[in-house]
């Protein structure tokens, strides 16, 4: 045993825990197990979007408790499309040094462990922006900003900016680059009829509403080059009579397979899904249609897995499945009856940052701690995140 440190009896049998353990590709990238970190925002970088020391400590941490591939929070591809402060910006060539150090920290420090930027623009759902633009003129009802529709020369500069910032990725020394599809920003607003109004060639069909993507795709691989893995975060279900339903996302996400993205991250949910829930359920939850809350029993966990099931089957790529993930075990089912490729965390790696090797030695019980209270939201609004829960409970047990 590490240290002298007590190590409990590992709970599941071995042949269990291997799967989760295995490495894996994604676009010719080695992942050395199953375990990815999803991306969140931070709200650690300086005003200016450049990287600071306390944001290279995060990455450091959670690199070192055995995450397999690390996908940062999402970076601002232009101004126009910030959604939030202290975000980390990807839109200058000055702001590769500090985004390097990330990367060179995460190599030295995590034990093969491998890192991707994911990359946004929030079209109308931004908190930060006084004028937001979008595909169409469609209220955003959290932010309450009516978005100014796109030209096509403004699409055309939207889809330079994420080539632009993906070669920054790749410059700075990171492993992959993922796009932000997912949750109602820019490209999510695209691929959703819900906000999607388009009558050129961005809107419309099916085929239009994916353009931009294809378009940012080609565009990216001319200035990385066809081995440099690019991955794409996707709705499953905007969960809205007019968005994207699992009938969509099916076509959508095998078109995405074939255009060759290297792997897919499904979740689901937008901002008139959180407005919805908080009409129906009186309370504000954040954003509850991918940061579900209390998942307190096994049948609540990864709740986007029935839509997986049906995704994986019309994909030829790794399929990286997130939304209340939190035991070993299910992990493990998840993965054998080859429901999807990779599990993604994000809340539970705010909690403890060390799960992945906390499984793998064994200790502690097969659940993350994390009650997926939503706590971590909330404390963006008074500096970085992290996990308020365990703050309260280290106070009352000190006091
Ligand atoms: C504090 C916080 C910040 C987040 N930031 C991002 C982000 O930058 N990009 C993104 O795609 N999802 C973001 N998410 C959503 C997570 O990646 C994930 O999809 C969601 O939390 C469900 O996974 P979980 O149950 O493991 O937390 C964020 C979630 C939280 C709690």
């Amino acid at each position: 045993m590490e240290g002298g440190e007590k190590v409990s009896k590992l709970e599941v049998p071995k042949r269990i825990t291997s799967l989760v353990f295995e490495p894996e590709e994604i676009g010719g990238m080695v992942v050395k197990n199953r375990l990815v970190r999803s991306a969140t925002y931070e709200g650690m970088a300086s005003e200016d979007g450049s990287v600071t020391g306390e944001l290279v400590e995060l990455y450091k941490t959670l690199a070192e408790g055995g995450v397999g591939l690390i996908i940062t929070g999402y970076a601002y591809v232009q101004p126009s499309g910030k959604p939030l402060p202290r975000q980390t910006g990807i839109d200058r060539d000055d702001l590769i040094p500090g985004l390097r150090k990330i990367a060179e920290t995460v190599h030295e420090h995590g034990n093969g462990c491998k890192v991707a930027i994911q990359l946004v623009h929030c079209g109308r759902q931004s908190f930060f922006l006084e004028k937001t633009v979008a595909p169409s003129a469609v209220l955003d009802p959290l932010s309450s900003n009516m978005p100014r529709e796109m030209t096509i020369e403004e699409i055309e500069e939207t889809i330079e900016a994420f080539a632009e910032a993906a070669r920054r990725v790749k410059e700075a020394g990171f492993d992959a680059v993922q796009l932000h599809a997912a949750h109602g920003y820019l490209l999510s607003q695209f691929l959703s009829p819900h906000t999607n109004r388009r009558t050129d060639e961005y809107g419309g069909s099916t085929e239009n509403r994916i353009k931009i993507v294809e378009d940012i795709y080609k565009r990216t691989v001319e200035k990385t080059g066809k081995d440099f893995p690019i991955l794409i975060k996707m709705n499953v279900d905007d969960f809205l009579e007019d968005g994207i339903d699992l009938n969509e996302s099916r076509k959508i996400a095998q078109r995405l397979s074939k255009i060759g993205f290297a792997a897919i991250e499904t979740s689901g949910g937008m901002d008139e899904t959180a407005i919805r829930d908080k009409e129906e359920l009186g309370w504000t939850p954040a954003y509850p249609a991918f940061c579900r809350t209390n998942i307190r029993s096994k049948d609540k966990e990864a709740y986007h897995l029935p839509y997986a099931r049906e995704i994986k089957k019309v994909i030829d790529v790794p399929l990286i499945l997130v939304g209340g993930i939190r035991s070993l075990d299910v992990i493990e089912k998840i993965l054998a009856e080859g429901s999807a490729d990779f599990a993604a965390l994000s809340r539970p790696l705010i909690r403890e940052p060390d799960l992945p090797n906390r499984w793998l030695k064994g200790t502690g019980g097969l659940t993350a701690d994390c009650i997926s209270c939503n706590g971590c939201v909330g404390s963006l609004v008074e500096g970085g995140v992290r996990c308020i829960h365990k703050e309260i409970t280290e106070q009352e047990s000190a006091s």
